[in-house]
């Protein structure tokens, strides 16, 4: 048996309104470190508050969250987060190499260039997603997959141990998504954790290693085998999944 490692992202009692309205209500999980973790849960369940939530960006009417024992406010720097893609303006004129280099902001002191430090993990970042010979391309003239992994280069290069990335998978092809997963996979290795908001149930149990299930509450974390339950998914998608036996069966896997 394993012992779990103590958590790395403590989250207790979350509660997030947006004008009076709550989005995420009583919330608490402790997610340890070296994971994969999915956040799962229909449209406007609360992921993206979630994550947004984690990384100090809202501030919880109730509860709180820690980063490494730290507030969210104090260890902003601490998470490199990849938003959901209709978050970002494509159009911005920016080459792949300053997006990456980006990842490094916190980082260099407002009266200096960056170094020759910022500009290399800048440059491994882009090798770690397999951007590296994109990099004097303007990022509006990418296609989504390509994006969206600069995006992911960005987040490597500030050197974070935790990752928080919302639906990096959408609107990609399946080759694109293999190349995703296997960054992602490749930075849980070399000790990163990461939470990904995913909403593809039937890949989600052979994606992470936990999952958390959210809709406004947390209906469960655990191990996809515990966390993909039909029980568990008929309350939370109230019926509006019609495959189950499916996505159970990969949760059994
Ligand atoms: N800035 C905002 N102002 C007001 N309401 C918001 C805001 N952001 C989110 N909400 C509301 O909060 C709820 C949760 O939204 P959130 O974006 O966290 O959901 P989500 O699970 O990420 O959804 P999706 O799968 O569509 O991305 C929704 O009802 C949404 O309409
Ligand atoms: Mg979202």
């Amino acid at each position: 048996m394993t012992i779990d490692k103590p958590a790395v992202i403590t989250v207790e009692h979350l509660t997030v309104s947006y004008h009076a309205r709550p989005a995420l209500l009583d919330v608490s999980v402790g997610i340890e470190p070296d994971q994969l973790v999915g956040v799962i849960g229909p449209n406007g369940a609360g992921k993206s508050t979630f994550i947004k939530a984690i990384l100090g960006f809202i501030k919880p009417d109730i509860g709180s969250v820690e980063i490494n024992g730290k507030s969210a406010q104090k260890a902003k720097g601490e998470v490199a987060y990849v938003p959901q893609r209709g978050a970002v303006d494509w159009d911005f004129p920016i080459t792949v190499r300053e997006v990456a280099l980006m990842g490094r902001y916190q980082q260099i002191p407002w009266y200096t260039n960056p170094s020759r430090v910022d500009r290399e993990a800048a440059a491994e970042a882009l090798e770690m997603v397999r951007m590296q010979d994109f990099g004097d391309r303007q990022i509006g003239e990418l296609s989504g997959g390509q994006q969206q992994r600069v995006f992911m280069a960005r987040a490597l290069a500030q050197g974070s141990d935790i990752l928080l990335l919302d639906e990096p998978f959408a609107g990609v092809d399946a080759a694109t998504e293999r190349a995703i997963l296997d960054v992602l996979e490749r930075a849980k290795k070399s000790g990163k954790t990461l939470v990904v908001v995913h909403h593809d149930l039937s890949t989600a149990a052979e994606y992470f290693d936990k999952l958390i299930l959210i809709k406004q509450r947390m209906y469960a974390y655990g191990t996809p085998q515990v966390v993909l339950n039909e029980e568990l998914l008929s309350k939370v998608y109230e019926g509006k999944l019609r495959i189950f036996s499916d996505i159970i069966k990969g949760g059994e896997k």
